[in-house]
């Protein structure tokens, strides 16, 4: 028998592979891409800074501690910031060995390198993290051959910030390109409404989005998707609350869910 819990999806939602399939590989390398990509994920989300000399390359953190080996490989420059070394001196990096021994010898990928991954296999939801980058992005993007029309007009291409001036900036570069804003505290209704009249998507985090919210946001016009969601009841609950996709480390659980459903 079909309970609540088991309720068919209402609609085929966008899943959004956070830093890759993070759950299963080393976040935002390109093995994480390469997952993302078996698991079906219709976009791969990432996470931009730039380097010393001016490279952009994916990176959560703000630091190289936690996700490399950073401190064996360069002893002594802490704090270990993307921003105070070069890519060259990135690319000595491990950034595998420290999610499993498997993963020995990924590298942290340039952005064109995490782009040219996807290629056309996926899309691509970019976060702006390290401020003032936005130029650079839409150079990056616009360097590569037909990227963005292609991108464009397969839907398959969203940037987003917790910053709406980073958010703003890069739509005001790119105004083709789908946009969407980061929550991590609760929008006001006036920020919601002033965002509606030129952002894409709102992209809330998990606690912050109830029924009333995604409501709202679709009142608004504009599309909802919550971070980051890792069981299959918790994808099940905002499922059943109409949001238009969910942001996860594991993106074959919501495949699981929709098959058995
Ligand atoms: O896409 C949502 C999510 O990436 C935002 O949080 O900290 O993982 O970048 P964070
Ligand atoms: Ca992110």
């Amino acid at each position: 028998p079909m309970t609540e819990a088991r309720r068919p999806i209402p609609h085929r939602v966008a899943v959004y592979a956070h830093r890759g399939s993070s759950g299963s590989t080393p976040e935002n390398t390109l093995a994480a891409v390469d997952f993302a990509v078996a698991q079906h994920a219709d976009f791969v989300e990432t996470d931009v800074r730039r380097t010393r000399d001016g490279r952009l390359v994916v990176m959560h953190d703000e630091g190289l501690g936690r996700t490399t080996d950073v401190e064996d490989v360069f002893p002594g420059r802490a704090p270990y910031r993307v921003r105070d070394f070069t890519l060259r001196e990135i690319k000595r990096l491990d950034a595998g060995s420290w999610f499993s021994p498997q993963f020995a010898g990924e590298r942290v990928p340039t952005l064109g390198e995490f782009v040219g991954r996807i290629g056309r296999r996926s899309g691509l939801l970019l976060e702006i993290k390290d401020l003032g980058v936005e130029q650079d992005i839409a150079r990056e993007l616009k360097r590569r051959p037909g990227y963005l029309t292609q991108a464009v007009a397969e839907r398959k291409l969203i940037i987003q910030s917790f910053r709406v001036s980073s958010v703003r900036a890069i739509h005001k570069l790119l105004p083709e390109v789908p946009v969407a804003i980061l929550y991590g505290v609760k929008p006001t209704d006036a920020a919601l409404v002033e965002a509606a009249s030129w952002a894409d998507h709102i992209n809330p985090r998990k606690d912050l989005t109830d029924r009333k919210l995604i409501d709202r946001v679709h009142d608004l016009g504009m599309r909802i998707a919550p971070y980051s969601l890792d069981t299959g009841q918790e994808m099940r609950k905002f499922l059943a609350m109409d949001v238009d996709g969910v942001i996860t480390d594991n993106p074959g659980t919501l495949h699981d869910i929709e098959t058995i459903s």
